[in-house]
């Protein structure tokens, strides 16, 4: 893995971070992204600290702004000429409804048009480095929800796990559309569940579900456990060439039923093109 490049995208916190790290342990040249600068650097201080390699790199993107998340991909396409591994992992829960200032519920926003357009405008790199990899981290959250298109904002109902359940169930379809759409280009798509880790991700759940989150966070799986999986999609030889698959613990598993809908898959990302365009241009 020495002389390759990967891009994490949520890399000073749970997963991300040791996503990071240990790719960083392995020689590869990291981009981390994150979108606080402060947190960001003392990651990065930490990751390069512990693994003694310098090739750690901090850029810096909300991806509530679809505006950063192309001024990401143009950072790095500027600044590299190669890059094989795009770990798409910045996710959030949000217990109250939130729009962005691209006028969306920020759920989807982060989670899953985030993962989308900076996977875009990376395609082309990519494919130019292949062999090269695509990792979405999704969630078994996505296992009983449905996509909504005539209220994506959850304009009506909206509940924390509803939005997050819908957004994970847009990183599954995302996969396995782009899988297909990358067919014969050397660069796969995968996306995985890292089972249920005890990090930040959940301090936003409100109520007694929020209790009992910050009760069981010591019990739940490590993020090193968490991680596992990911660092694995990104840099084994066991799953080169492996692509459109939903992974958990290492094994290739069957996501929802709605999800295997190519129909359902094809208009999420039109749609997921026009909100971009109608946003950002
Ligand atoms: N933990 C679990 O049990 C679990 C289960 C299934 C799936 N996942 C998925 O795992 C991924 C990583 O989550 P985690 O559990 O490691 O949680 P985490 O510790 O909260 O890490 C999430 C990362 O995403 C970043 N992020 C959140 N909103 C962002 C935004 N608007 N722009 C840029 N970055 C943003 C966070 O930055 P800040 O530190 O600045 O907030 C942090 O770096 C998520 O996609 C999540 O859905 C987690």
């Amino acid at each position: 893995m020495n002389d390759k490049i990967c891009l994490v995208t949520g890399a000073n916190s749970g997963i991300g971070k040791v996503t990071a790290k240990v790719l960083a342990a392995g020689g590869v040249t990291v981009i981390m992204v994150c979108r606080n600068r402060d947190k960001g650097e003392a990651a990065r201080h930490e990751i390069v600290g512990k693994t003694r390699n310098e090739n750690v790199e901090l850029m810096i993107a909300d991806f509530s702004d679809l505006r950063q998340v192309r001024r990401l991909a143009a950072e790095v396409k500027a600044k590299y000429s190669r890059l094989h591994t795009l770990v798409n992992n910045a996710g959030a829960y949000n217990g109250k409804r939130m729009i962005t200032a691209d006028g969306y519920e920020m759920t989807f926003a982060v989670n899953h048009l985030g993962y989308f357009l900076l996977t875009v405008e990376l395609l082309d790199l990519l494919k130019s480095s292949a062999p090269a990899r695509i990792v979405n981290v999704a969630s078994e959250a996505h296992r009983n929800s449905h996509i909504n298109f005539d209220d994506l904002n959850l304009e009506n109902g909206y509940s924390g796990w509803k939005a997050y359940a819908q957004s994970k169930l847009a990183n599954v379809l995302f996969t396995y559309k782009l899988a297909s759409k990358l067919e014969g280009t050397g660069a796969t798509a995968n996306c995985m569940h890292p089972g249920f880790v005890g990090t930040n991700i959940f301090n936003h759940v409100k109520g007694i579900g929020g209790k009992i989150v910050r009760l069981i966070t010591p019990f739940m799986r490590t993020p090193e456990k968490g991680a596992d999986t990911v660092i694995w999609l990104a840099s084994s030889p066991e799953v080169e060439g492996i692509t459109g698959r939903y992974f958990i613990d290492r094994k290739d598993r069957q996501s929802n039923q709605e999800s295997y809908n190519v129909a359902i898959a094809s208009r999420l990302w039109e749609v997921s093109e026009e909100m971009i365009r109608a946003a950002v241009g």
